[in-house]
């Protein structure tokens, strides 16, 4: 079966506070609150769409659920047998959730870790164009979806498999390497669209989710919310840096749950009829420093006195 699954249309999270997320996503990262859709989610927008970013109140601080996009009724009936044949149980949306989710129809499964796996069609725009108050470019989604994430694999051959068969993804490329301190990373990218990967998988995480990724159209716009974070006391756990596969240049900061947000500019895109997955043996080709890690020294060899 070919992908019918478009795109990663949004994020669902539950967190604990939702008052510092508004601030998180509408200060720091340019993100617009929605207008309220249905009962008990909170929508948040990144382009015109009504909701691209879904916040539950709750305790577990980790998402929830990730909405996939398919172009039309007929085609969520088609995935909805396609994951039935492939042996896996999955149940119709209600009509509330759908309106909650700002879709017209959905239909849900999970994925091996256990995160909810909704594909959708009909997405509702906003009632109002979405507003480039702090992200003058506005940010990069259309065909390549809302962004991409890194989930926690129990066993990324597993759920590497499951979003291959299941909902259609592709082998991007691969990152192996050992940083200092002996701590082995191994990420497998997958791709659905040109975006260079909607899902990276690695193991050993805390949390279902390591980190979500937004991407802006202009590097000014990725500093100005780098600015942003500083000046709102948000922790900045790298810095800016360029990865070596998807080629972005991104910092990584703290969400008010405790999993990072990236937020990038410059992603490559693939063409899968020329795509060759290889293996990068860094994780970055620059960058991506602590802020914090080498406190400035009062007097140094630069002739800088005290
Ligand atoms: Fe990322």
């Amino acid at each position: 079966m070919g992908s019918v699954v478009h795109s990663l249309g949004y994020f669902l999270f539950e967190v604990s506070h939702l008052d510092a997320w508004d601030r998180f996503l509408t200060k720091v990262i340019g993100a617009q609150r929605g207008e309220a859709l249905g009962e008990g989610l909170v929508p948040y927008r990144t382009d015109d769409r009504a909701a691209r970013i879904l916040l539950r109140q709750g305790p577990a601080d980790d998402l929830v659920a990730l909405g996939f996009e398919v172009p039309s009724e007929q085609a969520l009936h088609e995935v909805t047998v396609h994951v039935r044949e492939g042996g896996h149980s999955i149940d119709v949306g209600s009509a509330d959730e759908a309106k909650a989710r700002g879709v017209k129809g959905l239909v849900r499964t999970f994925e091996p870790g256990g995160v909810a796996v909704e594909l959708f069609y009909g997405p509702a725009l906003g009632t109002t164009p979405f507003r480039r108050d702090s992200v003058a470019a506005g940010f990069v989604t259309g065909e390549q979806g809302v962004g991409h994430l890194a989930l926690r694999a129990n066993s990324i051959a597993e759920t590497r498999a499951y979003f291959e068969q299941v909902l259609s993804f592709g082998l991007s490329d691969h990152i192996r390497c050992t940083l200092p301190g002996d701590f082995k990373v191994d990420v497998t990218f997958l791709h659905v669209n040109p975006r260079h990967h909607t899902i990276a998988l690695g193991s050993g995480l805390p949390k279902h989710l390591h980190h979500f990724m937004l991407q802006m159209a202009s590097l000014d716009d990725v500093g100005a919310a780098l600015d942003r974070a500083f000046a709102n006391d948000v922790r900045v756990v790298q810095g800016l840096g360029r990865h070596p596969n998807d080629q972005m240049v991104t910092f990584y900061c703290v969400t008010p749950s405790g999993f990072e947000c990236e937020v990038g500019w410059g992603g490559r895109t693939v063409d899968d009829s020329t795509w060759q997955p290889t293996t990068y043996n860094r994780v970055s080709d620059w960058g991506h420093q602590s802020p914090y890690r080498r406190p400035p020294k009062r007097r140094t060899e630069m002739g800088e006195q005290p």
